[in-house]
């Protein structure tokens, strides 16, 4: 099978021009103008962009937590990403406390075999670390295509670590090669705001906010970034929320350390004031780091511009309002934290970074597609357009006028974060490896398609189809 894909503004990282991309079987072949070829099937794309599918390095599908399991699977919520440009995400398994890492790969495994519609990779996130066990076990991930280490400093009694597991895990890293990543916030001192409060009665959803102040976040990523720089590994933090965390990691960008950083869609918009709204709607918001004051904002669009931050991931971890937020209803420690997402990341930074002037065309397209690729050893299998490359291809008209919304999303989710937000820009065709996944509002992949993607260190390029493995299901 064969696809021309004609005369289209051909945006990556590096190159923004209008050209036609020629895709043989799962992999761009030729990119020109005018290319004098015969295909299969010829996609118009003059007034289009032409993106490389967006990789989303930060999600969670079927996953256990806060006492229910998140509400997208992997054929729910890969649908919803296909829909939204985005072609391959890394989602993160979590060890049961007790289990083996290979045991934990079986259980996800299972969970995406026969479902997934677009390609994935996985993190592995470390909760239960021992030696003469686990603690040499991660040493042989790498080799399995696992090549991140996730580790949360907070979410205390559940999957929080101490510094000691955080600080051997990053030695085991800076042996290996793989990239730390971590979720910052200092769980014990949350741990005692959260008790605190709810002895004194306040259980509405804003103290999900009120409890976690940015300084708790600050100071977690300073500790993060001064450690791991003590093991000397590679290090990423995730969800970034406010300037008490943008300035440890600004200051280590400044300095040449091996530090990266990630927002998600959601801060830029999101802030406090939503988990006040009434009737317990707040819960909508309740994610981890908890949606801040408004004047962040601003900050965060400065830290992608200035390349302080240089990944938009959306931590998809959706949760129902009606039945799973609601765990919460009197407490607010018990809502599940999370929030839906995957689907309008490219809508919404189009719409406010590219289209306001914040951010050029391929930035949104090295934020979205390229540096995930690239950190998470991908690339340039993903997050480009280039011959040799796959062709996961988006084709995004940016006349196409849409309402965002629960009512049309296609997660499982029975509320939409950016709910009403009109946005001009939407993805029409979405291609993997070749292949239309998405054409309009029809749904063409199939269930089973998706591959699980290997993936190399970071900095080691991926190239060969033999370098990087795959495995259908
Ligand atoms: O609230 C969130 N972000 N839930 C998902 C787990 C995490 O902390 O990333
Ligand atoms: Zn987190
Ligand atoms: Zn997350």
């Amino acid at each position: 099978m064969s696809v021309l894909i004609k005369g289209g503004r051909v945006v990556t990282a590096d190159e923004d021009r209008v050209a036609d991309v020629f895709i043989e079987g799962e992999t761009v072949s030729q990119i020109g103008e005018s290319l004098d070829v015969e295909a299969d099937r010829v996609i118009d794309a003059d007034g289009k962009y032409v993106l490389p599918g967006g990789v989303d390095p930060h999600t969670h599908l079927d996953m256990p937590f806060g006492g229910t399991i998140t509400c997208d699977d992997f054929e729910s919520g890969q649908t919803s990403a296909a829909f939204g440009g985005t072609t391959c995400h890394v989602d993160f398994v979590i060890q049961p406390k007790g289990s083996t890492f290979t045991e934990a790969l079986e259980q996800w495994h299972g969970r995406r075999e026969g479902k997934a519609v677009i390609d994935n990779g996985f993190h592995i996130a470390v909760t239960d670390l021992h030696e003469g066990g686990t603690l040499e076990e991660l040493a042989t991930l790498p080799d399995q295509g696992i090549t991140s280490y996730k580790l949360f400093m907070a979410y205390k009694g559940a999957i929080m670590v101490d510094d000691e597991t955080l600080f051997r895990v990053m030695q085991v890293a800076a042996d290996t090669g793989a990239l730390v990543m971590v979720h910052a916030e200092h769980g014990d001192s949350i741990d005692v705001l959260v008790k605190q409060a709810l002895a004194e009665g306040k259980t509405e959803p804003k103290y999900h906010a009120l409890t976690r102040p940015p300084e708790t976040e600050g100071e977690a990523t300073n500790r993060a970034i001064q450690l791991a720089r003590v093991a000397g590994c590679r290090l990423y933090v995730v969800h970034v929320s406010c300037q008490e965390a943008i300035d440890p990691i600004a200051t280590a960008r400044e300095k040449g350390w091996d530090v990266w950083g990630e927002t998600c869609t959601q801060y830029f918009f999101i802030d406090y004031s939503f988990l006040e709204r009434p009737d317990f709607e707040g819960a909508k918001y309740v994610y981890t780091p908890p949606p801040r004051p408004k004047e962040n904002q601003e900050r965060l669009w400065e830290a992608v511009q200035n390349d302080v931050l240089s990944v938009v991931s959306t931590d998809h971890c959706a949760f129902l309002w009606d039945g799973q937020k609601s765990l919460g209803k009197d407490d607010f420690s018990k809502i599940p934290n999370g929030g839906p997402g995957l689907e309008n990341r490219l809508q919404m930074i189009h719409e406010f970074g590219v289209r306001q002037g914040r951010i050029s065309l391929s930035r949104m397209v090295e934020l979205l597609s390229t540096n995930p690729a690239k950190y998470f050893g991908l690339y340039p299998r993903k997050g480009t357009i280039a011959v040799g490359s796959d062709a996961d291809v988006v084709v995004f008209d940016p006349e196409r006028r849409v309402t965002l919304s629960a009512s049309t999303h296609h997660s499982r989710c029975d509320y939409n974060l950016y709910e009403g937000t009109e946005v001009t820009g939407s993805p029409v065709i979405v291609l993997l490896r070749g292949k239309v996944i998405v054409d309009g509002d029809e749904f063409l992949g199939r269930a089973g398609e998706g591959q699980f993607v290997k993936r190399a260190r970071f900095g080691e390029q991926l190239g060969g189809r033999s370098r990087m493995g795959l495995v259908a299901g």
